[in-house]
């Protein structure tokens, strides 16, 4: 097994360009992955998926885009709202439990945190690992390189943390670690595995466990089903903050796809699907009206009309039962060790054993 850092391409002198690495701008503790996607550069992706998405039937919009840098603020006003009560409770879980999660978590191991924002998630269970005097390496896998330089200065009050930032998919993060790591513990917080259909989860959870060794943990947060009128305040709170969130796409759409919506003729709704146990967003179009886009790039364009009161849904956000959870669980291959909820049973942090059967 190598040392963490062996085959680590570091920013500054080290990092080259032309070859799958990039020169950003990542503290010298972090590196960005080789990544062998010949995929669109991202402006033509947005295009090419907006268009996708508004050629179905019914028609939708991609909420991987929501997150511009204006998104993101309003993400986090949403986060501190009343109404939006899965931050608080995963908040209230970490920073009551930590001490008992980390007893779970043991010694010697790289903890890897995919998608960590801003750090403020899992800096109660690293503060409660590091007062145990457990050795771990930690590794935030994030897409994006400007997560990275906000989460390590948010950390740095820890300072026995062995910080190593990677900025990649989460699949190239999980990859980098295997043999370099003996023993994994995955951090998979928030409730952004609600962002999967059920199957797709699935899915997601079985690509994860194949990467893991037998017995590696994940920590990965839930949404609990509960009361329909809890659920749909969080997602259209009376400060117009979410609504100013989804409409927040169509702007993004406008700067960077040349497009022309006005978003005074489109409604925010969310809703209950009671049978599939989803909540869904929507973006309704209050008269007929036609809409074009350029891909920046090519320039080619397309438009589309949207009828009276048409409804283009632009998210999905599942809530899960317990027997869900156990259903996942069992399907991707893991165990469920234990389970975290807040006071109030809305939100669990649910940790799982990689099973070998
Ligand atoms: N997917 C996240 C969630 O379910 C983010 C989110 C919160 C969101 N409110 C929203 C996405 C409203 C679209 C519309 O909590």
């Amino acid at each position: 097994m190598g040392s963490p850092e062996s085959g680590m391409q570091r920013n500054g002198s080290g990092a080259r360009s032309g070859d799958g690495y990039m020169a950003t701008a990542l503290p010298p503790t972090s590196i960005k992955l080789r990544d062998d996607s010949n995929d669109l550069p991202e402006e033509q992706a947005f295009y090419r998926d907006v268009v996708q998405g508004l050629e179905c039937r019914p028609r939708s919009l991609p909420s991987r885009y929501f997150y511009d840098d204006r998104g993101s603020e309003l993400f986090q006003a949403i986060t501190e709202l009343e109404e939006y009560y899965p931050a608080a409770c995963e908040r209230e879980i970490l920073s009551g439990q930590s001490g008992t999660i980390a007893e779970y978590l043991g010694d010697d191991f790289g903890l890897i945190e995919l998608g960590p924002g801003d750090g403020h998630k899992s800096y109660h269970l690293l503060e409660a690992l590091l007062s145990r005097k457990a050795s771990f390496r930690y590794y935030p896998v994030d897409i994006s390189a400007g997560i990275i330089p906000p989460l390590q200065q948010n950390l740095a009050g820890l300072d026995q943390l062995q910080f190593h930032g990677l900025v990649g998919d989460y699949e190239a993060g999980l990859q980098y670690l295997n043999g370099r790591e003996r023993r994994h513990v995955v951090l998979f917080l928030g409730s952004s595995i609600g962002n999967f259909s059920m199957d797709e989860s699935a899915d997601f959870l079985r690509r994860l466990r194949m990467s893991l060794h037998a017995k590696d943990l994940l920590l990965i947060g839930f949404d609990l089903v509960k009361d329909p009128s809890i659920l749909i305040p969080a997602y259209s709170d009376c400060a117009g903050i979410t609504r100013q969130f989804n409409l927040n796409l169509l702007l993004r759409m406008n700067r960077e796809l040349n497009a022309d919506f006005d978003p005074d003729h489109f409604l925010h709704h969310a809703a209950f699907n009671p049978r599939n146990h989803a909540m869904e967003s929507y973006l309704i179009s209050l008269k007929e009206q036609t809409v074009s886009l350029q891909d920046p790039i090519s320039c080619l364009q397309s438009s589309f009309t949207l009828g009276c009161f048409e409804a283009v849904q632009t998210e999905t956000s599942q809530k899960y039962t317990e027997a869900d959870i156990k259903d996942l669980a069992s399907r991707s291959g893991f165990r469920i060790e234990a389970n975290f909820q807040d006071s109030r049973g809305y939100f669990t942090d649910s940790l799982w054993i990689a099973d070998d059967r």
